[in-house]
């Protein structure tokens, strides 16, 4: 029986969110933290979706009833079964599909999108689809949209291409970042919702144009700094642009208390630099630093309650397992 087994990792962005929305650069790090798609044959006509993360179960005689009666909240998925059986001419059934993540759901970690990239990627293998990666990333960006409304393309491609990359305009390139870099991941315990922020800032910015569009500037200029430091790996000055980052968020009302304080710990406590990552007013921060000193954090953070880890760059992007 044919089985296929697909992962692909979450990211941080490291500078530049939402300013990437209205065609400004960001940079973006695959992380260690994966989701997974395991697409397996049955004997039987069916279909099967195991979501382990919602503890969830389904089974439909057919993808008719798949269509008619799986959750509209999974409208991801659904899309997706849609584009396979429509765009590739492609029966699907006697599969079970179980998908899974070690991914914190909407804490910024681009859940979402690696789960999007997994299964693409998963169904191309295992239909024999043959679809490069950046087909891959395309299809998972039109499963974006259903989920983030006006998403700008950077976490469907970090998902998909893996490493650090610089993104504006639906283009990147990779950055060459030391092996050795690493970054300080907390959990802020509060969901986050990438729409509705991108919702907030949209109507902001309706009252506030000329103030945004100063503040997308002036993140964009250290974007673009900030790239030619992580090349050099000097973590000092890479620590300083993600605290000026981090002011510049705060002042288009992305921040809130609990980001403060665990930025303002992870400063006062050696780190070089500590921001929010991915859309804000919950998710997560990240913080640079020497590895020890980001332990030492870590520790303090995890006593005041909240939940860290530190990752370093996923290399290898979408893969089969
Ligand atoms: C999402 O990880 C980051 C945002 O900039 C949205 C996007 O780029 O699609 C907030």
């Amino acid at each position: 029986m044919k089985v296929v087994h697909a992962s692909a990792p979450g990211k941080c962005i490291l500078f530049g969110e939402h300013a990437v929305v209205y065609g400004y650069p960001a940079i973006a790090m695959a992380i260690s933290l994966k989701s997974t798609c395991i697409i397996e044959e049955l004997n039987e006509s069916k279909i099967e979706l195991v979501l382990k993360n919602f503890n969830q179960n389904y089974e439909f005689k057919d993808l008719n009833e798949f269509f008619i009666n799986f959750p509209s909240k999974f409208d991801q998925i659904k899309h997706l079964f849609k584009i396979i059986h429509e765009r590739f001419n492609t029966k699907i059934n006697k599969i079970k599909l179980t998908l899974s993540s070690t991914l914190f759901p909407s804490s910024g970690l681009g859940s979402s999108a690696s789960i999007s990239v997994a299964l693409v990627m998963a169904f191309s293998v295992y239909y024999n689809l043959n679809l490069e990666k950046s087909e891959i990333s395309k299809i998972a960006y039109e499963l974006e949209k259903i989920v983030h409304g006006t998403p700008s393309g950077i976490d469907n491609s970090i998902c998909t291409f893996g490493n650090v990359i610089f993104f504006q305009e639906g283009k990147f390139h990779f950055i060459e970042v030391s092996e050795d870099f690493r970054i300080l991941v907390t959990y802020t315990n509060m969901d986050h919702n990438t729409k509705l922020a991108i919702e907030q800032l949209r109507d902001f910015k309706k009252e506030e144009k000329k103030f945004c569009d100063f503040v997308f500037d002036r993140i964009g200029f250290y974007t673009e700094i900030a790239e030619s430091e992580l090349t050099t790996g000097d973590l000092n000055e890479i620590g300083n642009l993600m605290n000026i980052n981090q002011k510049l968020l705060a002042a288009l009302n992305l921040s809130n208390n609990t980001i403060n304080e665990i930025v303002n710990t992870a400063i006062e406590n050696g780190a070089y630099g500590s921001k929010l990552t991915g859309a804000g007013l919950g998710g997560c921060v990240i913080s640079i630093g020497k590895e020890d000193v980001l332990e030492e954090i870590s520790q303090i953070l995890n006593s005041k309650g909240y939940k860290s880890f530190i990752a370093n760059i996923d290399k290898e992007g979408v893969k089969i397992e």
